[in-house]
């Protein structure tokens, strides 16, 4: 269909053992998933391919005033109530970097991690937080690891930011449909780029919504080389403690 060396990230069968380190599955939390009978439903999909593990990863902004910690470990408990397949569930959160955010790394709070202590976060597509070196800096002192979640997607990043990033031991998250172009040529480009020069340390759904991610897996042709490139971050994820 794609030609003899290009697949589809289906038909490549890389989900068989994944983990999924980032994903808005947690039902009516965010701006993905809305029903838990919807949740339900695409981890059934995943265990349908092969998928291990998932860490949900709700947003954690300042305009998503519901969203504490109690908040979404009740949520989880209540989907983990239900789920009765063969997954295994922790829960994380994508933490914006924002003022909300400072005031929480201010107050000392314990973030949410799905696995150990590797903190995901993320910021805006368009602007660089104004302290982000202090506060990198600030949770690697207090023992996160830093997973920067989709660096391919900020317009403000550029080759010798995400060098810096990864020479500070910030690892980064490649969206896994950011380089066949579900997030635009920018974001493709760059993706591309950062998968082939190696800075990436691990790869993440992202998925909001199963129709979008289950057609896009389907049908959009990713290289040989990429899928070997993606099929080591996927083991780097599969090395990943899950839980506390
Ligand atoms: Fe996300």
């Amino acid at each position: 269909m794609f030609g003899f060396f290009k697949k589809s990230f289906l038909q490549s069968e890389l989900l068989n053992g994944f983990t999924d380190v980032h994903c808005h599955i947690l039902p009516g939390v965010d701006d993905g998933v809305q029903k838990m009978e919807s949740a339900l439903h695409i981890l059934d999909f995943y265990e349908e391919h092969g998928v291990k593990r998932v860490f949900f990863t709700p947003h954690v902004a300042e305009e998503l005033h519901e969203n504490n910690r109690d908040h979404l470990l009740q949520r989880f408990d209540e989907l983990t109530k239900l789920y009765k397949g063969g997954i295994q569930l922790a829960l994380g959160a994508e933490y914006m970097i924002d003022n909300g955010f400072e005031m929480l790394l201010d107050k000392k709070e314990d973030f949410l991690c799905a696995s150990g202590d590797t903190l995901l976060v993320e910021t805006t597509a368009q602007n660089p937080p104004i302290n982000m070196s202090q506060i990198i800096f600030e949770l690697q002192d207090r023992g996160y690891d830093i997973m920067l979640a989709h660096p391919e997607r900020y317009f403000y990043m550029h080759t010798a930011d995400y060098e810096e990033l990864v020479a500070k031991n910030v690892q980064l998250q490649l969206n896994l449909l950011s380089i066949v172009g579900l997030y635009g040529e920018h974001a493709k480009k760059k993706g591309k780029n950062l998968l082939e020069k190696g800075m990436y340390t691990y790869v993440g759904t992202d998925l909001h919504n199963l129709k979008r991610h289950q057609q896009q897996m389907g049908i959009k042709a990713f290289s040989k080389s990429e899928l070997k490139a993606i099929a080591t971050l996927i083991g780097n994820n599969n090395q990943l403690p899950i839980g506390k």
